[in-house]
Formats: C-alpha cells, structure tokens, sequence
C-alpha cells in the first residue's frame, strides 16, 4: 500500500527548509527556480501579446511565487487557492496588500474571472482520480481564452527523482510526466499551445546554461512548463 499523501499544513512553517533540502544538491536556491519559470512564462506571453491582469496560483501553498507575479507579470490581482489552511496563514501574513488572496479550494467560487492561472508542483500531490476534477475548477475560475501555466517535475529526468527523493514532502508524491499532463489537459478541454524543458544544469555548470533555450524542446529538463488555453 503506498503512504498517504502528506498534509501540507505539517509544513506550512518550515515549507522553504524542506525545499531547499532536496534542491540545494542543483547549487541554487528556491528563488532561483521561481523566478526563472516566471520569466520563460513572461516570453511566451508577450510572444502572445497578452498581459493578464488577473492570475491565480493554483496550488499556492505559503504564496512563494506571488513576489515574482507582481515582479515579472505586474498583474492587477494575484488569487492563490490551496488546501492547506496553515499555508495560505503563512502567505496572508507575508503577502498583506489587497491585490493578493488567498483562500481555501472550497472558499473561493470559480466564476470566469482569471486571465492567467499558473501550478507548480501540485498535480503531483493530487490522488490520480482527483486530478480531472483540479483540472476542471481551474477551467471554470478562467476566463475563455485564458492560459493554464501547469509546472510540473520531469520524471523522465533522473536529478529529479534524485532531488525527490530528499524532500519530505515530495519523496511519495506520483509523478506526471509531459504526454500525461498533456492527456490530463486535452481531456479537461485545454488547447495545448506550448510544451518546455526547464533547468537542464546545475549551478556548477552554469556556463552551460545558455543551451538551455535550445534544449527546451526536448522532454528532458528537470521540470517542464506547459502552457495552454481553455475554450473560447
Ligand atoms: C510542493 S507544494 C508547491 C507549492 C507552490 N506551488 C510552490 O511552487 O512553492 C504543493 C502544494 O500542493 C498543495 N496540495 C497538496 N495536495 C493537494 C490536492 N489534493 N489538491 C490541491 N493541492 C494540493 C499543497 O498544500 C502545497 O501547497
């Protein structure tokens, strides 16, 4: 029998310690990774033309990514939903301004409003059978059109079952590699526009992070970022 999943509130404090346990072995730090999934976001966007002012951060959990949503994307409003109450205290205590919520799953009602929702290492810690059901509330909290950022870590790259495997957290969750999440997607009536590989090299060999671009297209960088569009 596998282990249950872990409940997050059991990390709500020390959320960023026990991250930074497995991915210390990449020489950088959380940031690091934030940021950057942010940033190949922001191309693909003004590749688009589109500035979304509303975005949600499915998944939220303490609201790590909401600094670089205001940074990078300068939305009007960043509404992050998670399940686990302990985590979203954390983020309402760090992120107090208006312009950012954060609300339990069943608190916040899907109603057409977001232009923009990202997830990032969630859908991983959602039992199988719950998964179409996630991918449908994200479809009802967008607006038609709106774009679906899924973030996921790669399991057909060995580093990540590696850095996995050191993280409390994450060392049972079941991983979804990119024609699953892409399955996962279609079915929930998502256009697939977009598949990239992220951070294919360690801090150590930085110097070979410039292919990094020229590697995204293949499905082997340690995470990969999905972008797509719900119906219009
Ligand atoms: C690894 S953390 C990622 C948090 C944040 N997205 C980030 O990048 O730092 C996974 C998040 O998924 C949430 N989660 C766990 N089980 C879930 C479920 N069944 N449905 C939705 N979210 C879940 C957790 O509460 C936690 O905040």
């Amino acid at each position: 029998m596998s282990e249950p999943e872990p409940s997050f509130d059991e990390y709500a404090t020390d959320y960023a310690s026990a991250l930074e346990q497995g991915i210390s072995v990449s020489g950088e730090n959380k940031e690091y990774f934030a940021r950057g999934r942010i940033a190949v976001l922001k191309k693909r966007l003004d590749a688009m033309g589109r500035s979304p002012r509303v975005v949600m951060d499915y998944g939220c959990g303490t609201g790590s990514a909401t600094p670089y949503f205001f940074e990078t994307l300068h939305p009007e409003r960043v509404i992050g939903v998670d399940i686990s109450s302990k985590s979203l205290q954390v983020a309402r205590t760090a992120f107090p301004q208006r312009s950012a919520s954060f609300h339990l799953f069943e608190d916040y009602k899907p109603c057409a409003e977001v232009d923009l929702a990202f997830c990032n290492g969630v859908f991983h810690h959602i039992p199988l059978k719950e998964r179409a059901g996630a991918i449908d509330y994200v479809r009802r909290s967008l607006k038609p059109g709106g774009l679906f950022a899924f973030c996921e870590n790669n399991p057909w790259n060995l580093g990540t079952h590696f850095v996995m495997s050191r993280i409390p957290f994450d060392r049972d969750a079941i991983k979804i590699s990119i024609p699953e999440a892409r399955r996962l997607l279609i079915a929930g009536g998502f256009e697939v526009l977009d598949v990239k590989s992220l951070f294919y090299f360690p801090r150590s060999l930085r110097f070979l992070r410039p292919l990094e671009s020229a590697l995204a297209s293949l499905p082997l960088g340690t995470q990969y970022q999905i972008l797509s569009r719900a119906p219009s």
